[in-house]
């Protein structure tokens, strides 16, 4: 479906974020056609920036980013809408030229005064924007058209705060005005465990904690905190992204059926299963904190995290993170959930793994067999494995196990879109599904705050080597109950 008329205004548009996902993503979305010929991309920020001058730096940003390849005609048409008006977040008149601009884009430009707020800032500035958009009654949609508002993470930096920051939002927008991004949701991979689940006959019966021994979510990332220091440090490895991505891996891994794919249905499911979210009580035993060291990453010397620039020297934040949880449902009552997360290690891999029990046969002797595994490969060679046993051919019945592999790159012809393609598609689309609603986001909070409270009294996070896989608390964390984490 392509959009109807309308324009983003992106506020944040020097971040990193911008250069690398966002502007790229737009673009690309205007060159697969997916936007009108009409629509107009605004960006908002201190920069003295002409219009001319913000274009080209969307330009470098596409160059160097974007995944289409470049198209001087959907160029041509696409930065004629390109516009900046330079402001603090806090100066009003800055947001009257906004509406003035945005006016005149309607009139010349056609984009139906629909406009999507995009705010790639940090949280603590939200409530300056949006109160500033509401004053100059940017906020409210008129009756014709439609204005929306989009968030990025961190939504907050515990429950208190979130519940703070979703206040703030909600006293300007409508909650179905609101959209908040969780970029792993728009991953296919994601997608794809919905219809892997409930599209099929065979997994879900065994989708339980009859037959799952645990459930293995790990997001490995091999580079550092590449030029992020300032946004890092004091957040860390949970906050950064279990909180987010791989707490709606677990929410979409062990929710049960939801009623529709609508919103509603999709985030009570999720919500369901964040609130029986169960925490050991042991919460030092049974997780693992970490900073990589500097050293030697794939024949190449990486700086280690207190030394990156602009790093605290003695900062005690995490660059890795493994946590353990259980679901208090007839479900999944019983069965651990270990989520792990790391910077410099040993690839850049994100997977979601079932581990099953271990068959019980007489026919066959007990310590051939290993445990059955599904393993959701979300990134980078996206796909889904199966791990078996099978007979050694052979004289007698030797066991081994076996993998049989789906790869999207085989198996289908299509590209799958930049999770920001997407995403920023359906909110200009009006479609929430895949944005987690503010409850999600809280419940999320709930489940990690009592573990961040136990960390900071548990002292400083255990040194790394880069290019392995964390650091040893790690291993001792699953060691106590006789499993160990898979290298992918
Ligand atoms: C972001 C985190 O949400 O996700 C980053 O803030 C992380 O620290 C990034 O690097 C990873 O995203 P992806 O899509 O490359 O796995």
């Amino acid at each position: 479906r392509v959009a109807g008329p309308c324009a983003i205004v992106l506020f944040g548009v020097t971040g990193d974020l911008a250069r690398k996902k966002l502007l790229p993503a737009i673009y690309d979305l205007a060159n697969r056609g997916l936007l009108p010929p009409g629509f107009a991309l605004v960006g908002f920020g201190r920069r003295e920036w002409s219009d001319e001058e913000f274009t080209q730096v969307v330009r470098e940003a596409v160059d160097a980013h974007a995944r289409t390849p470049f198209d001087p005609d959907t160029w041509e048409q696409f930065c004629t809408g390109i516009r900046f008006v330079t402001g603090a977040f806090d100066e009003a008149a800055a947001y009257e030229r906004l509406a003035e601009v945005l006016g005149e884009l309607e009139r010349d430009r056609g984009t139906g005064g629909n406009t999507a707020f995009y705010l790639s800032i940090p949280p603590k500035t939200f409530q300056t924007v949006s109160t500033q958009l509401r004053d100059v009654g940017l906020a409210e949609s008129p009756s014709n058209s439609w204005r929306r508002v989009v968030i990025e993470k961190p939504f907050g930096h515990d429950l208190e705060s979130s519940q703070e920051l979703g206040r703030a939002i909600d006293a300007v927008f409508p909650p179905e005005h609101v959209f908040r991004i969780d970029h792993y949701l728009g991953k296919e991979t994601v997608q794809n465990l919905l219809a892997l689940r409930f599209a099929n006959v065979f997994y879900e019966p065994i989708w339980n904690a009859e037959h799952v021994d645990h459930v293995q979510i790990t997001m490995a990332e091999d580079i550092g905190v590449a030029g992020r220091a300032g946004y890092y440090d004091g957040i860390g490895a949970a906050r950064d992204v279990i909180q987010n991505h791989l707490l709606q891996l677990l929410a979409l891994t062990a929710m049960d059926r939801p009623a529709s794919l609508g919103a509603d249905d999709l985030r009570a499911a999720k919500e369901r299963v964040l609130e029986s979210v169960v925490l050991p009580d042991d919460l030092v035993e049974t997780t693992a904190r970490g900073q990589y060291l500097g050293g030697w990453q794939g024949g190449a010397s990486v700086t280690g995290f207190l030394e990156e620039e602009g790093m605290a020297p003695h900062s005690t934040t995490e660059t890795f993170a493994a946590i353990t949880l259980g679901i208090d449902t007839p479900r999944w009552r019983g069965v651990p959930f270990y989520l792990r997360t790391g910077k410099r290690l040993a690839k850049r891999v994100t997977e979601i793994a079932i581990v099953f029990k271990k068959a019980v046969d007489p026919l066959v002797a007990p310590e051939m067999l290993g445990n059955n595994a599904l393993v959701i490969r979300v990134q980078p060679d996206e796909g889904v494995t199966t791990r078996f046993s099978s007979k050694v051919p052979g004289p007698g019945l030797q066991i081994r196990d076996v993998t049989m592999d789906f790869g999207y790159s085989h198996a289908f012809t299509e590209a799958s879109p930049e999770a920001y393609e997407r995403l920023i598609l359906d909110v200009l689309l009006g479609e929430p599904p895949l944005f987690p609603g503010q409850r999600e986001v809280e419940l999320s909070w709930r489940i990690l705050d009592p573990i961040e409270e136990a960390w900071s009294t548990s002292g400083a996070p255990e040194p790394y080597h880069p290019g392995g896989w964390g650091p040893t608390s790690a291993e001792r964390m699953l060691g106590r109950s006789g499993r160990a984490w898979r290298m992918p």
